[in-house]
């Protein structure tokens, strides 16, 4: 098991440092234990997942098998991706968190515009885990991956360089926590990106993809700029691909003594 990821996570519900024990990972004052299931730590505590996060969960186990097969049909994504690593500042040395990292799309995208780093990722769901296994494998690239709720992030504070969000966040149980934790766990002076799409792109859709958005609450989908916590530095939004999607980049202050 990887000990530069080990040495990095928290028991996200008490925030007690975790140790290396009998094959899991166990919080060091509680006792309480995690397992790892295919060198993934599975963060989350049993019937801890409710609401929306425990639908989108379940959509995207079933989702995981076809995910990567879907995106490579719409050349538009290509575009945002494209679009959105192009402004991302990433450098080789960067400890680099993706909240919801999925199949690992923007990784691999950000690879491909030669933004390399130490790459770390968390998801909710076990089954697009296991795809982006396989896809890091694929790429020969060390990407350390753990299961876990982007509103209780299991790392320590101050340790990423960069935390990002690509794709995830309107339907979240709690945008306001999943946002405080990436500032959590972002150094001072850190980058911090969300991305998630607009209005337009539902309105913009083709129609054989509208059964699948007949349901969706408008409401959800505007960028979440009301939740960012104070203080934070050279906040700003922007559209992608011709504004199916927001953009929204911040810096987290440096400490002042
Ligand atoms: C549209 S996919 C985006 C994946 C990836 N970021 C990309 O750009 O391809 C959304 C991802 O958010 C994850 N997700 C949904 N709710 C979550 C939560 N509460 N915590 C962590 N991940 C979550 C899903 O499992 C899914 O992998």
């Amino acid at each position: 098991m990887q000990k530069e990821l080990i040495s990095k996570l928290i028991n996200p519900y008490t925030g007690n440092i975790l140790e290396y024990l009998n094959g899991g990972l166990a919080d060091c004052q509680t006792g309480e234990k995690f397992p790892i299931h295919g060198n993934i730590p599975v963060l989350l505590r049993k019937g801890s997942v409710a609401g929306r996060n425990k639908i989108w969960q379940k959509k995207y186990d079933r989702l995981s098998y076809v995910y990567d097969f879907f995106f490579s049909l719409f050349s538009g994504f290509k575009k945002l991706y494209k679009e959105s690593a192009t402004i991302m500042e990433i450098e080789s040395n960067h400890q680099v968190l993706e909240t919801s990292i999925g199949t690992g799309k923007q990784i691999e995208n950000l690879l491909s515009q030669d933004k390399k780093a130490n790459f770390y990722g968390l998801d909710i769901s076990y089954g697009m885990l296991k795809k982006c296994r396989r896809n890091a494998q694929k790429l020969g690239l060390d990407l350390k991956l753990v299961q876990a709720n982007a509103e209780t992030i299991p790392f320590k504070d101050k340790t990423f360089h960069v935390v990002f969000h690509f794709g995830g966040i309107n339907f979240f149980n709690d945008k306001k926590k999943a946002i405080e934790e990436m500032v959590r766990v972002a150094k001072p002076g850190a980058k911090i990106y969300i991305a998630d799409e607009s209005i337009k792109l539902i309105e913009d859709q083709p129609a054989i993809l509208s059964h699948f958005s007949k349901h969706i609450d408008p409401e959800l989908l505007a960028p979440p700029l009301d939740f960012m916590p104070q203080h934070m530095l050279n906040i700003d939004k922007r559209d992608l691909w011709d504004g199916k999607f927001y953009f929204i980049s911040f810096k987290k202050p440096e400490e002042t003594h």
